[in-house]
């Protein structure tokens, strides 16, 4: 069986952007529509699942229809339906979920229940081409991960946050300063920008440990602004931003290349939403380069959440002939190790 020219139907919703895509052999997108809910959660301050499970029902069906026709091909040519099974709000890819399973029943072909973070990680396969073992940090709103890859496919963490993801601690400390959701981007340019950096801690937990802790790194935010409050003192906030983005980024640069180091890995994979943030690209640029380290980053486009990256990461089952049953289910928590391919 030729695992190089089958097209997939992806199918992204485990958040706030729904996406669907059309990806030939894992690596080569002919479609990838994204319908973005940023605008409609910006007035509560961040996701409200229920609305974001009813903004995907509204635009599954027409984000599927589009794609066959922005793709120039029809339902006839497709290989599998890949869908991402979880993590996620459950309510939100359960609309997916149904889409996909919907699709694969009527066109009777095979299922891919497809990781949302091995989604994240392969978006790189869109891109660059993966040389193993690798070594991938992930970091998005919801996780993040250090993740050895000893060959295609497969997952082993090493590392991960013990309490906020970079991404949520991201978007926390811009909402007390009063930025829009998601704040993120808003703290990259402020930090950016500063002349002035307010120090701050380094979370940098057991000596030997790969593990993130960004709670107390908030907090320590927190009581900046709070003292400045409680004086009456006008707060640097590009200060502050930029004091929060170093200690950040100091950590998850530095753990990365120990990482590397002691995988033997040969190239470093940076993947998720804050993968966007200039100030992460631009050190962990500078320090692989020092280290002889190849750094693979993917396009801004394919950093946020998106279907493609789905079909890339559906395609390892693919080529394992992997399907699943339509009694799948979403699931909010959802194992990467265990989605491994079979060896
Ligand atoms: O991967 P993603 O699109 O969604 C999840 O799967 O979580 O990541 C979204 C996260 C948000 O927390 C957002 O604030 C953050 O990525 N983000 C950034 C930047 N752009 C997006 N964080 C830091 N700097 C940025 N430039
Ligand atoms: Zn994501």
């Amino acid at each position: 069986m030729t695992t190089r020219n089958e097209l997939i139907l992806a199918i992204e919703t485990s958040c706030d952007e729904t996406s669907v895509s059309i990806v030939r052999g894992g690596r080569e997108i002919l479609t990838n529509l994204i319908a973005s809910q940023i605008e409609t959660h910006v007035q509560f301050g961040g996701v409200v699942p229920e609305i974001a499970s009813r903004k995907h029902v509204e635009s599954i069906t027409i984000l599927i229809e589009q794609a066959i026709v922005e793709a120039g091909v029809s339902l006839g040519d497709l290989s599998a339906i890949a869908v991402t099974q979880g993590p996620g709000l459950v309510g939100a890819l359960l609309v997916g979920v149904v889409a996909a399973k919907s699709l694969a029943m009527a066109l009777d072909l095979p299922l891919i229940a497809t990781h949302h973070i091995a989604g994240h990680i392969y978006a790189n396969q869109l891109v660059h081409e993966i040389k193993y073992p690798s070594v991938a940090l992930v970091v998005s709103g919801g996780h993040t991960e250090l993740v050895a890859l000893e060959s295609e496919g497969s997952f082993r963490i090493i590392g991960c946050t013990r309490d906020d993801a970079v991404g949520e601690a991201y978007d926390k400390v811009a909402r007390a300063l009063h930025l829009p959701y998601p704040g993120g981007p808003h703290i990259d340019r402020l930090a950016v920008e500063a002349e002035e950096e307010i120090m701050l801690p380094r979370a940098w937990l057991e000596p030997d440990s790969y593990d993130f802790s960004f709670s107390g790194l908030k907090s320590a935010v927190l009581s900046v602004i709070n003292q400045a409050n409680m004086r009456g003192q006008q707060l640097d906030e590009s200060a502050l931003a930029r004091g929060f983005q170093a200690s950040v980024i100091d950590v998850l640069v530095t753990k990365a290349l120990r990482a590397v180091h002691a995988e033997g890995a040969q190239q470093l994979l940076l993947c998720g939403g804050v993968a966007a943030n200039r100030g992460l690209r631009a050190a962990l640029a500078a320090r692989c380069e020092a280290e002889g380290i190849p750094l693979l980053v993917p396009p801004l486009s394919l950093c946020t959440d998106n279907a493609a990256m789905i079909g890339a990461a559906a395609h390892l089952k693919f080529k394992h002939g992997e399907f699943s049953t339509l009694n799948m289910k979403a699931e909010p928590v959802l194992s990467l190790e265990e989605w491994s391919v079979a060896r």
